[in-house]
């Protein structure tokens, strides 16, 4: 499973990178707009905080697939290391997704809602596809079991392009998408938080505390 942040938040970034087992980020014109600043200082930071190491999947804001190519190049080019562009899924996008192949730039087709949409995009040459599981989810159209279909079929026809879950709202959406055997997820860092805290965790982690303390007092391992 890989994670990752769906976000254009600079100290959200920073925070995550640093306490969470992060791949990269992903951002879309709504994710960037929310910013208020100028778009290429904004993807240079990201890239600064992540590394080049780390995948960093950003979407193209043209139609025609002549400039998508075009746009892609340019973004690739300014913010280097593991770029993927993201492309949400219609005929141009796809056109532009079989004309990357040859510039090696890998693309994430976006925007995706159904195991169609998702087959062909991968049939074009999509390295990732992203489904959208809460707006799914809110058309109560099961954003979960979209994703399971999803990964069943490129595993069935052995189709070199990973699922990459996006738009959770709950914890327990990344969960069901885990045990489908999803690839990757892109989540904020409310939802990061929200998959590893428990109040269990926190009354054990308490007792440790009180009966170390109730013998040793405040003294550690390291001044023993
Ligand atoms: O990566 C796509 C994602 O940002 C969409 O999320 O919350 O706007 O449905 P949302």
């Amino acid at each position: 499973m890989i994670y990752i942040l769906d976000t254009a938040d600079i100290e959200e970034i920073r925070y995550c990178n640093e306490f969470y087992p992060v791949s990269g980020v992903t951002t879309n014109p709504t994710i960037i707009s929310r910013e208020h600043e100028d778009f290429w200082k904004i993807v240079k930071e990201i890239r600064d905080i992540i590394g080049p190491d780390k995948m960093f999947h950003v979407q193209t804001t043209q139609k025609k697939a002549e400039d998508i190519v075009e746009e892609a190049k340019l973004l690739k080019e300014r913010i280097g290391g593991e770029f993927y562009v993201k492309i949400p899924i219609c005929e141009e996008g796809l056109k532009a997704t079989m004309m990357l192949k040859n510039w090696g730039i890998g693309v994430t087709m976006t925007a995706i809602f159904t195991p169609a949409q998702a087959l062909i995009a991968a049939k074009a040459g999509a390295s990732f596809v992203a489904p959208y599981v809460n707006r799914l989810d809110n058309i109560i159209a099961d954003g979960c079991e979209v994703v399971a279909e999803i990964t069943k079929q490129l595993n069935l026809y052995n189709l070199d392009c990973r699922v990459l879950a996006a738009s959770f709202k709950t914890a327990e959406q990344v969960h069901k998408c885990a045990s489908a055997g999803c690839h990757s997820v892109t989540v904020t860092s409310g939802i990061l938080k929200s998959l590893i805290s428990n109040p269990m965790t926190d009354v054990a982690v308490a007792t440790f505390e009180k009966d170390w303390e109730t013998v040793y007092g405040d003294k550690t391992i390291l001044e023993f």
